[in-house]
């Protein structure tokens, strides 16, 4: 899509369609051209609700006020409007609250969030029509901004909704078609492309780095398992910030086999990993003043002879001993060893995991959120703070002192599973607290993405499919915590 800001009113750009949202069922502004039709069509203007009326070429959409999810999803529900005419272009006005960036950053991520389709497998594609959004600078409360600060935002929120569409990309594609030698040359070809350095590491070097749990995880597939990382780093960066990823490129349980209602969409279980792939690549474009590492961790979870066992006894990187009872636990192993790896050869200020963990985060809070874990309250809290911005929604699970008990075992250092149903979110996460040394303990954060990542159901921007979990969130945490001018 292309994105045009103009200065000019609202009423004198010439577009195919044009889009006007009722803010708070205020019809009485003066782009609400139609008051009778509309009230006739019993259009409420609700939000999330729209309608097109074809006289004059208008979408109406509803949003209860201005906050930038609302307009997100707003437009979301826009293009989808759109996407069944055949107008190529389109044109809106500014609505802003606070921050004329968030807003139009908004805006943006929308339009390009809402179109996304993945269609790569259908014979018949139904293509989107619009080529241009005209984006006026008249605001709906005759707010005014300069040109020039919108023309960035818009450049920012193309940068990010890429690499979130490119996550998404991904994360669809079907595990015999990505699986982890596949994942390792897509990461060199978009690390070539935007100049990022890559290395990618296979499974010989894993033995030599005694990642023995990665490496049980992956045994019985057929393909090999690789480790990618990814590093971008600018000239006087403020920090390093390492990003580890989940990528089982499926995951069918082991020999503790899924039942088959469970196993369809285990293809998402790679999300972290790309996640943490698309998350480098809009840092770098970004030009981030931080110095950025991506580990994804890419492993397939099967069964076979050659399969890991529970009843196992998996010795990972750091050397401690891991009970397996469950080979569905498998994230978690893969984990251990990336995360050791991670903090052993890099030695970040800030190291975050992202991972479609557990099914008890789901559980715990519904399949819209990430869980927030980790030791220290006051990076929890700015990762939750970041996520009010990005419209991501995120929520901390607390750690205390009883549920690492629940991971104790008779034979080994620790057991992969807990020995409670309650609670699993969390005790996962504290199986990788295990292979946190002291002195990162404080600089670690685990977010579980494991609702969000995939959507069954499409709601607010998000259609069916992957969603990009994780990439918003971070970007957003990065600019907050080292990005002077970042806009509230
Ligand atoms: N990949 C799954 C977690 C998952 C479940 C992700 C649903 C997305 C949607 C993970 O490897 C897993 O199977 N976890 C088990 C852990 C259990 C065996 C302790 C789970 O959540 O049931
Ligand atoms: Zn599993
Ligand atoms: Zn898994």
């Amino acid at each position: 899509m292309i994105y045009e800001i103009k200065n000019e009113k609202f009423e004198d750009i010439k577009s195919d369609i044009k889009i006007v949202f009722i803010v708070n069922k205020n019809f009485d502004h003066k782009w609400v051209k139609e008051k009778e039709s509309l009230d006739f069509l019993n259009f409420k203007g609700e939000s999330e609700e729209s309608i097109f009326l074809n006289e004059s070429k208008t979408v109406y959409v509803g949003v209860s006020n201005l906050d930038h999810d609302e307009i997100r999803i707003a437009c979301a529900k826009a293009i989808k409007t759109i996407s069944k005419t055949n107008a190529k272009s389109a044109k809106i006005a500014l609505y802003i609250k606070d921050c004329p960036v968030t807003n139009t950053k908004a805006l943006i991520e929308g339009f390009e969030l809402g179109a996304y389709r993945f269609d790569r497998y259908k014979s018949k594609k139904e293509n989107l029509n619009l080529e241009e959004i005209i984006i006026s600078t008249e605001e709906y409360s005759d707010k005014n901004f300069s040109t020039d600060i919108l023309k960035r935002a818009v450049k920012e929120a193309k940068i990010v909704s890429d690499a979130v569409n490119y996550v998404r990309d991904l994360v669809n594609t079907p595990p015999d078609e990505l699986y982890p030698e596949i994942l390792a040359q897509k990461a060199k070809t978009m690390a070539k492309e935007n100049e990022i350095e890559c290395q990618i590491y296979d499974e010989n070097y894993l033995k030599k780095e005694g990642m023995e749990a990665f490496l049980a995880v992956s045994r019985a597939s057929r393909h090999k398992p690789r480790m990618i990382h990814l590093s971008y780093k600018p000239k006087e960066a403020k920090a390093k910030v390492v990003f580890v990823g989940k990528g089982l490129t499926y995951d069918s349980g082991g020999l503790s086999l899924k039942p088959s209602e469970h196993m369809v969409t285990m293809k998402s279980d790679k999300s972290g990993a790309c996640a943490v792939i698309g998350i480098i690549q809009a840092a770098k474009k970004l030009k981030l003043p931080v110095e950025i590492h991506a580990i994804a961790a890419a492993a397939e979870n099967m069964i076979g002879g050659d399969a890991y066992k529970p009843d196992d006894i998996l010795t990972a990187k750091n050397k401690k001993t891991i009970e397996v009872r469950n080979t569905d636990a498998e994230g978690r192993l893969v984990l251990a060893d990336a995360l050791c790896w991670a903090q052993e050869k890099l030695n970040p200020d800030y190291i975050f995991d992202l991972a479609t963990l557990t099914g008890a985060c789901v559980v715990a809070l519904g399949e819209y959120t990430i869980g927030v874990m980790g030791n220290s309250e006051e990076l929890k809290d700015s990762v939750i703070k970041a996520s009010k911005l990005s419209g991501e929604l995120a929520s901390k699970l607390p750690f205390n002192r009883y549920l690492p008990k629940l991971l104790k075992s008779s034979v080994a250092d620790i057991c992969n599973i807990s020995s409670s149903r309650y609670g699993g979110a969390i005790t996962a996460a504290l199986f990788l607290n295990e292979f946190i040394e002291d002195k990162y303990k404080d600089k670690w954060i685990h977010l579980d993405i494991a609702g969000p990542a995939f959507v069954e159901k499409e709601w607010g921007y998000n259609p069916s499919g992957a969603s990009g979990a994780g990439v918003r969130l971070a970007i957003k945490w990065l600019q907050k915590e080292f990005c002077s001018n970042n806009h509230k």
